[in-house]
């Protein structure tokens, strides 16, 4: 499998063809969800001198500063098509798991429209987890060891036998990004894994459990364009997914990133690129479900190499915020040429700002338990755009004055980049001090390592 990074993509004015489908170059472009990362998608594909028009459905608060938002729910696929359809859309960019996982991307292909994302089957790396630990196991794909309970009784025999006080209890399906307890008691990974299997905390998606051995090491999230055959691996970025500072509480969507990420050297990206994206890839091909779209490794990386602590089919939210803000290359034609089957063809290497950039989550109170809605925000005003400097919304929307009021647990994320990480962090909090709702809460310690925390 090439890596695609330097190969040769012309832009053209006019029409291109490729794998069977005609585009216009002057594209108009549908991006599907409501969060900081379809934010940042459309804040990045508006500025591509292909595209005319990016929507946004539904989108939140934020997004229509960049495009336009349509009322349409991410669950609605049949009015997703029609919309798609009716606007001659281009290009259409799943952003979250759920409508990947639900077979979005094979519906629009099998209408001939372009989208850019997973297939059903493929998305199923993040939608089971269990599969996932099976595929990885199948294919040597360095992981953590991991076992898989859909009955309770003989997890909990399982547990009393564990040596180890921590684990790790992931409901195997899709949680919206809080179905993962890192346990630091066998009292604790009991209780995680009742209210998988027993309780209503999950759904469907708790039915079956996945236990982890917890791994001690630094967190990495490296992410990679690809179509199946060629692979672009993107800049690395690390998320901070506990509530709270000191990576204390329960695990979260991500309540801050920064790219690069500290534990990213060459040796360790080279393995990852190797033994984790590329076999990755390879083994979806092997096992019927070539994977097209942006493959994510969430990794640990230990002091025996790189671990994946999980594959997601999206990009990173938080991550996405970083990622999209340091990329300098245009990202339209990497995600057309991803899905028309070409990526081979891509002879310009992605051109990333070399400064590095961070994102800071601004969260309503309780998230992520029971927080509130519709509180009103105020000073968004007092912080506009800048070269390095952007408001991403997550969980905004815009009342009938035009105010905005929280809509979400994570509400929106500030970003920056500057000549080192601590000017970048400096400049996301000096402007978290200016705005305020009701019960705002963010985390002081983004960018800090666990020791220095
Ligand atoms: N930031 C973690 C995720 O997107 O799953």
């Amino acid at each position: 499998m090439a890596r695609g990074a330097d190969s040769g993509y012309e832009s053209r004015v006019g029409s291109v063809s490729g794998s069977g489908f005609e585009r216009e170059v002057d594209l108009e472009v549908l991006v599907i969800g409501s969060g900081g990362r379809e934010h940042a998608l459309v804040w990045k594909l508006a500025r591509s001198p292909e595209v005319s028009k990016v929507w946004c459905a539904p989108g939140n608060g934020g997004i229509s500063t960049h495009g336009e938002c349509v009322p349409i729910p991410v669950d609605d696929s049949d009015g997703l098509l029609a919309f798609a359809k009716e606007k001659k859309i281009g290009l259409t960019v799943v952003g979250p798991e759920k409508p990947l996982c639900d077979g979005l991307v094979d519906r629009f292909r099998k209408a001939g429209l372009l989208a850019f994302g997973p297939s059903r089957k493929a998305a199923r790396i993040e939608g089971s987890k269990a599969w996932c630990r099976e595929l990885c196991a199948r294919h040597h794909i360095p992981s953590p060891q991991s076992w898989t309970f859909h009955d309770i009784a003989k997890a909990n025999a399982f547990l009393e036998n564990y040596q180890e006080p921590r684990l790790v209890v992931k409901a195997s399906g899709l949680a919206a990004g809080k179905g993962v307890t890192i346990c630091k008691s066998k009292a604790e990974a009991r209780k995680a894994v009742s209210d998988c299997l027993e309780g209503a905390s999950f759904g469907e998606a708790g039915r079956t459990v996945v236990l982890e051995q917890f791994l001690e090491g630094e967190e990495l999230s490296m992410l990679a364009l690809t179509d199946g055959q060629t692979i672009v691996p993107l800049e690395t970025a690390k998320d901070h997914k506990a509530a709270f500072e000191g990576d204390k509480g329960p695990n979260t969507g991500g309540m801050g990133a920064v790219s690069p990420a500290p534990a990213a050297n060459a040796r360790t990206l080279k393995q990852v690129e190797s033994q984790v994206l590329v076999q990755g890839i390879h083994a979806l091909g092997m096992e019927g479900a070539p994977y097209q779209g942006v493959l994510y490794a969430g990794l640990m990386v230990t002091p025996l190499g790189p671990r994946v602590l999980e594959f997601n089919c999206r990009f990173g939210d938080p991550e996405a915020q970083v990622l999209l803000f340091r990329l300098e290359s245009d990202l339209l034609p990497y995600l057309v040429a991803a899905a028309e089957n070409r990526l081979e063809s891509m002879n310009e290497g992605v051109s990333w700002d070399p400064r590095p950039a961070a994102t800071v989550v601004a969260v309503a109170d309780d998230y992520p338990g029971n927080y509130r809605k519709g509180q009103r925000i105020h000073g968004l005003e007092l912080c506009p755009e800048e070269e390095d400097f952007v408001i991403f919304h997550s969980g905004t929307r815009r009342g009938p004055e035009g105010n905005l009021f929280t809509n979400g647990g994570r509400v929106f994320a500030v970003t920056a980049k500057a000549a080192t990480m601590d000017a970048a962090l400096g400049r996301c909090y000096e402007a978290l001090e200016k705005v305020r709702f009701p019960g705002m809460r963010f985390r002081r310690d983004i960018g800090k390592r666990k020791w220095e925390a």
